[in-house]
């Protein structure tokens, strides 16, 4: 899902490349944080917990939470610790069950 972005970019004229994100197209800098990205582009939620189904996104920006967790190429990863890179094709993951997180 695609919101409003209250965040902003800090270098609008670099390198954009194309991603996806549970089938849209996005344009997202080069090199920069995935999930800062994201975010700027006004992705949320990054994924559902399995219990509740409830809406997480991006917390803590250093591995800690896992709140940030995105699917890429059928393996779930932290967005906040991966850079963009072109072509990416993101969903959010698969609820399999198991403990809320
Ligand atoms: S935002 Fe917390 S692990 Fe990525």
């Amino acid at each position: 899902m695609k919101t409003v972005s209250p965040f902003r970019e800090i270098n609008p004229q670099g390198d954009q490349v194309l991603v996806r994100f549970e089938g849209a197209d996005l344009m997202l800098p080069r090199g920069e944080n995935l999930a800062g990205a994201l975010l700027v582009a006004g992705v949320m939620p990054f994924r559902h917990t399995p219990v509740s189904g409830a809406p997480r996104g991006p917390y803590c920006m250093m591995g800690a939470c896992y709140d940030c967790l995105v699917e890429i190429d059928g393996v779930t990863r932290q967005a906040c610790m991966l850079q963009v890179t072109e072509g990416m094709e993101i969903t959010m993951p698969a609820i399999r069950g198991g403990a809320d997180a």
